[in-house]
Formats: C-alpha cells, structure tokens, sequence
C-alpha cells in the first residue's frame, strides 16, 4: 500500500480521534458548568502510526486488506479519571450516548493482566461524516485512574526497552509497583468525599470571584470612579476573610448596583 492510500485510509480516524476528544472534553465542560464534579479528568487521543500497525500485522498475521477489521486500536481514546469509581460512571455515560456503538468490552480493572496492567477497554463503533458519506470506524477507548496510567506509562516504557526480555527482577518489581497503585487507588477512595468537598468549593469559590470581576469591570464602565473604587477596596476586604458566604453575598449586592446601571455581565459584551 502506497502512503497516499494509507492517508486515505487513516483520514476517517483522525476525525474520529478529534471527534470523540472533542466529546469528551465537552462532558468536563458540561460538568463545570453545572457546578458538579466531573468523573473525567482528561482525555487523550491518537491514531495509531503507520508503523506501528504494520508491526501489529506482521506480529497478528493479519493481511493489509483486513486491518480495519482486525485492528481495534487504530483510532484511541484514553479517559483519565481521578478515582476508580469515577470509571463506572465513565462507562456507563459512554454507553448511554446514541452516537457511540459499544462492541466489546474489557475489564481489566477486575481481572487485573499478569503484568499488572489495569484499565477499563471499551471497543466502539463511531460514524464520522466525510465527503464521501458516512463513514464508520472502530476506536478502543482505554479507561483509567491516574495511579493507573502512570504505572501503565512506566510499564509501557520498559516494556519497549527490553522487548520480549523483560528481566525477571524488573517484573517482579513492576508487579509490587501495581500492587502499591491498587493500594493508592483505594486510599484515595477511601477520602474521596473529602478531596471531592474540597475541589468543588475551590471551583465554586473561583466562578464567585471571576463573576465579581466581570461585574465590576462593566460596572468601571458606567459607574463613577470613586464608587468603583469603594467596590473594589470592599472586595478586597471580603476576599480577604477567604469565606464563601461573603463572597455570594457581595455577589448579589454587586449584581443590585450593577442592575442599577444596566452593567450585569451576561450579554454585557454585546451591548
Ligand atoms: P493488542 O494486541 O495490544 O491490541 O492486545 P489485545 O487485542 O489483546 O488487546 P488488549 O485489550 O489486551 O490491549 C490493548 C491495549 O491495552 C494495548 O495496545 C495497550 O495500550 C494496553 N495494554 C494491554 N496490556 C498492557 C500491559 O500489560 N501494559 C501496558 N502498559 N499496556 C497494556
Ligand atoms: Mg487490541
């Protein structure tokens, strides 16, 4: 196969990769939006190398006519989560959606791979529209914790390092490493409400503090300078006290004066 085929080839999964990326980033968004704790904390995604699938062929026997068949993997997706909970929840939005087609699914979380490895694997079915039509293609979508990723990561490297031999002692080591990361995983758990409680009233805090700042920058625009500036020591004064009920009360006394003067931050930019 020339390499202006295989760009052909591989076209409809680069659109899957930004697609189903784009997707994902988009459920965090909406989960911020709404103030709520978002199950996934990153995402990731790449088309397999030339390379590295011709390797898989020769390694699977597998013709060049069946690799969009035989290879799962050619569009990945990888769904970081901050706890092994958080994988569930991933899972089952992924299968609720109607534009991602779930075919197979691998839980290596509960039957952990000899070398250690765990991961959540979904293999879907996802139509991208091209040109030509709709198009429809496989991605593995790879589920994770970030103690998980960063052991596969690890493991991953040396792996490519020795090849086929791995010596016995690196194994074995890399086996009690995955034995700690199952540990860090549950002790994480174990506070998750906490570590929870106190990221959501960060990002609480943060929307507060940057829609007192939209506020009195419209106001600076309408208001007299000498109240602004009143406003502004008093803010400085409430963000001081580091306490959240201040901060919503001044909040609503700004969104009064700025309703005042016709200054309140949505569709302020369009005025
Ligand atoms: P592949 O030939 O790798 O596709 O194997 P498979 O078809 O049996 O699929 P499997 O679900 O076992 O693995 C798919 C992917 O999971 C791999 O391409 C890796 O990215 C990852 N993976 C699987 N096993 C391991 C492992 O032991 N260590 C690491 N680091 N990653 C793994
Ligand atoms: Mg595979």
């Amino acid at each position: 196969m020339d390499i202006k085929l295989w760009r052909e080839i591989l076209q409809p999964y680069e659109m899957a990769v930004d697609e189903l990326t784009m997707k994902f980033n988009n459920m965090i968004k909406e989960y911020h939006l709404l103030e709520e704790y978002s199950p996934i904390e990153m995402v990731n995604g790449r088309v397999k190398k030339i390379s590295s699938i011709l390797e898989k062929c020769q390694k699977k026997n597998i013709s060049l006519d069946d690799v969009c068949d035989k290879i799962e993997d050619i569009a990945g997706i990888r769904i970081i989560c901050q706890f092994v909970e958080d994988i569930n929840k991933v899972v089952s939005l992924i299968h609720s959606r109607t534009d991602i087609k779930v075919l197979q699914e691998k839980d290596y979380i509960t039957n952990m791979k000899p070398s250690g490895y765990r991961s959540y694997h979904i293999i879907v079915d996802y139509t991208v529209q091209t040109l030509n039509g709709p198009k429809s293609v496989k991605a593995e979508i790879q589920i994770r914790t970030l103690a998980m990723n960063f052991w596969a990561t690890i493991e991953h490297s040396l792996q490519y390092k020795y090849k086929q031999n791995m010596p016995p002692h690196i194994r074995e080591r890399l086996s009690a490493a995955s034995t700690a990361i199952i540990n860090l995983d549950k002790e994480m758990s174990r506070i998750r409400d906490e570590i929870m409680d106190s990221q959501n009233s960060f990002r609480v805090k943060a929307n507060i503090i940057s829609e007192i700042l939209n506020l009195m920058q419209n106001l600076y625009k309408s208001a007299n300078k000498r109240e602004i500036l009143k406003i502004q020591e008093e803010f400085y004064r409430i963000y001081r006290l580091d306490d959240i009920s201040s901060l919503t009360k001044f909040l609503k006394e700004l969104d009064i004066i700025a309703e005042g003067y016709r200054a309140q931050s949505i569709d302020a930019s369009f005025n």
